[in-house]
């Protein structure tokens, strides 16, 4: 399976901040937005993955992520000339997903729960059989997002794109699992009132066929937003917390690349190096030795 990490749009919510710099680098507490997005595709098992972003800001992306040969990924990079909606990415990675099944992530999405690899496997398995899969979370405000209502059977009935009376507090997170046909059906809607071709519709295609799995995160995940100033601030101090009570990071890829397998001790040393004064290379060196 093959990812998209889709990292474009304007960041007007976030200006003067996103001015100059693409929302999705800014920094979530330690280290830069798109990592959170990128190590949730590599918790997938994934490692082919296409970057799209804007031309004015593709290439900070590849200064920070490369060929992503380094983590034992391979990157490649697509340009979105304007914000033209979540499915237009995967009308844009047609060609890289070559008829196979994709997870696409948000690059300004960060998820964090014990039991998501599991629920991310769950989710490739399901697209590699035909299926799709989207992932539900409890929000106080849900007329921001994608709102999915559950009937008595806890399935999934209905699904609208930022309702002004949501039928339920479960939003849609920005990250899916999609079968070979996900391009095709991206490419066959008509752009909404805000001129984008929405994610949403796509969802209720699979939904009108009995072919989305709407899965539940519940208490024990965090789905967080970095969209305005307050949430940006909120997630880096949850981030903050955590990392400072555990010890442990979240959404290093030179740690996930580790643990998977990707790379070994000695290539870890060396993308350790150069990032020492910060203390972020000296916790990846001490993994080599308390891996457990
Ligand atoms: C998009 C989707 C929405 C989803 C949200 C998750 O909203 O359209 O369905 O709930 O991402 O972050 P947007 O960022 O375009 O406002």
């Amino acid at each position: 399976m093959k990812g998209i990490l889709l990292a474009g749009g304007a960041g007007t919510r976030l200006h003067p901040a996103t001015l100059a710099v693409s929302k999705q680098l800014m920094p979530v507490y330690d280290k830069p937005m798109v990592y959170y997005p990128l190590t949730v595709l590599m918790l997938a098992g994934i490692r082919e993955i296409l970057v799209i972003s804007t031309p004015h800001d593709l290439p900070l992306f590849r200064r920070l992520l490369g060929d992503g040969s380094g983590w034992g990924l391979r990157i490649t990079y697509a340009e979105q000339d304007r914000p033209r909606g979540i499915a237009h990415a995967l009308v844009l990675a047609e060609e890289f997903l070559d008829g196979g099944p994709s997870a696409l992530v948000l690059g300004d999405n960060l998820f964090h729960g014990a039991e998501l690899e599991q629920r991310l496997a769950e989710g490739r398995a399901a697209a590699e059989g035909g299926n799709a899969t989207v992932f539900a979370y409890r929000v106080s405000d849900p007329h921001r997002y994608g709102v999915v209502e559950f009937g008595a059977d806890g399935r999934a009935l209905s699904l609208e794109e930022k309702p002004s009376q949501p039928r339920s507090e479960w939003a849609v997170t920005g990250m899916y699992f999609y079968d070979g046909r996900a391009p095709r059906r991206a490419a066959a809607l008509a752009p909404s009132p805000r001129g984008e071709l929405e994610i949403t519709d796509v969802n209720r295609g699979y939904l009108d066929e009995d072919a989305l799995r709407v899965v539940r995160l519940g208490r024990g995940y965090a789905w967080l937003d970095t969209g305005t100033h307050d949430s940006l601030l909120e997630a880096g101090e949850f981030v903050r917390a955590i990392e400072k009570r555990t010890g442990e990071k979240i959404a290093a890829p030179e740690e996930v690349a580790f643990r998977k397998g990707l790379i070994d001790a000695d290539q870890l040393r060396v993308l350790a190096k150069p990032l020492r004064n910060s203390g972020y290379g000296t916790y990846l060196e001490a993994l080599i030795a308390r891996l457990d």
